[in-house]
């Protein structure tokens, strides 16, 4: 099967009724938007849709919401971020289902867009209910996806609701086929040589892309917290330093995974080591098997940084995910801006894979330089760890 894409929908015109699915969970503190990037990305879809000035109801979900209304996580400030950027007024529904949706639908002006309150204030979104599937879909002929973001949940509106629509009345949009076609040029046709990039805290929560990884790139380049634990593995001391002792062997089948690739998995040689994060008396750089037993690694060190830049200046694809170190902290962070300015400086095809690392690529004023830079954080680790994700399955396969 192949995913259902915009010009695959039929009967589409003036007056249609779409419900569109977006990941605009964004982050949002005493009622503004902090990060209008996904409200963003949405756009092109919802621009395609306006032109065809069918009614849009725009629907996601926001926070960490627990299937009851909480004013925490209402949608109602992206609503102006929408319109403004739009430059079209946005109606804010304050349910997603039932009377308030039907008001509003009947009130909208053909091309016009309402944006339904938080799908997570109902249990059925996250339970996958078919009950709250139908209501969901009930005033709606067509359905589109454009959540990238939480294409890797089962819940009701990305996997029930479009499998209740035939074919030719469902499909992907802009921002999820863009994602597609970028992820998915790094994992199945990298141009060599590629150049991945692997960081963060835990191996645990990496232990997928790790090996997509190393099976497709030439060079791995490793950083971050999960460094820690790849030199425990090769039997170093790593002090106070962040470390899961129960990944070890995780980490020894990634690197024997790795000889029997050829593929070039590269610890850090040294790191920026501390007594601690919040208020650092003594900050270090030691090479990384002379960690002192009381001081924790914060940072890649700068011969680490040295080894990195010359891999990825050399590549002609670069996946990165997770930061080199604690980046957040100024003083941590040089590792993580010296891989996201290589990055950007780089030739080749390059794809920074969410979460953190998306932070970090627009904390350096370089986010505009990378090729792709993903809108999915746990999206895109699925996608790059060959999971089949839940959302894309109900778009292709239908009922
Ligand atoms: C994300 O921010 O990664 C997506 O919106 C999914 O959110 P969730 O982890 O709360 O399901």
């Amino acid at each position: 099967m192949t995913l259902p894409r915009l010009e695959d929908l039929t009967d589409l015109g003036p007056g249609t009724r779409v419900l569109v699915r977006l990941d605009l969970n964004v982050p949002v503190k005493d009622g503004r938007v902090l990060d209008a990037t996904r409200v963003e990305a949405a756009l092109p879809t919802l621009e395609w849709l306006r032109e065809r000035e069918v009614v849009i109801a725009a629907c996601s979900h926001l926070g960490k919401a627990k299937g009851a209304p909480d004013p925490r996580f209402s949608l109602e400030p992206v609503a102006g971020v929408l319109a403004d950027l739009l430059g079209a007024p946005v109606r804010f529904v304050e349910d997603c289902v039932d009377g308030p949706v039907a008001e509003a639908l009947a009130l909208a002006p053909n091309g016009g867009v309402v944006l339904l309150e938080n799908l997570r204030f109902h249990p059925g979104e996250k339970g996958n209910d078919p009950a709250f599937a139908s209501e969901l879909a009930a005033p709606f002929s067509h359905y589109v996806n454009d959540a990238f973001g939480t294409a890797h949940r089962a819940h009701a509106s990305v996997e029930a609701v479009p499998r209740l629509f035939e074919p030719g009345r469902r499909a992907a949009g802009r921002l999820m086929a863009s994602e597609l076609e970028a992820l998915g040029r790094v994992v199945h046709d990298p141009e060599q040589p590629f150049v991945a990039v692997v960081g963060g805290a835990k191996v645990s929560t990496k232990t997928g892309p790790l090996r997509t990884m190393v099976e497709r790139a030439r060079t791995v380049l490793v950083g971050g917290g999960m460094a820690n634990t790849f030199l425990l593995a090769q039997g170093h001391e790593v002090g106070r330093s962040l470390v899961e002792p129960d990944m070890v062997e995780t980490a020894r089948e990634v690197m024997a995974l790795a000889r029997e690739h050829g593929t070039a998995l590269v610890i850090p040689e040294d790191l920026v080591v501390t007594d601690s994060i919040d208020a650092p008396g003594r900050v270090e750089i030691v090479p990384a098997d002379a960690v002192p037993a009381d001081l924790m690694a914060v940072d890649i060190g700068p011969a680490t940084i040295a080894r990195f830049r010359e891999a990825l200046g050399g590549a002609r694809t670069v996946f990165w995910n997770g930061p080199m170190g604690v980046f957040e902290v100024e003083r941590f962070a040089a590792g993580t801006v010296a891989v996201a300015e290589a990055m950007a400086a780089c030739p080749g095809f390059t794809v920074v894979g969410g979460g953190e690392s998306v932070m970090a690529v627009h904390r350096a004023g370089v986010a505009d330089r990378i090729d792709h830079v993903s809108t999915g954080g746990g999206a895109s680790l699925a996608l790059v760890s060959g999971e089949t994700l839940p959302a894309l399955a109900a778009l292709e396969e239908g009922r």
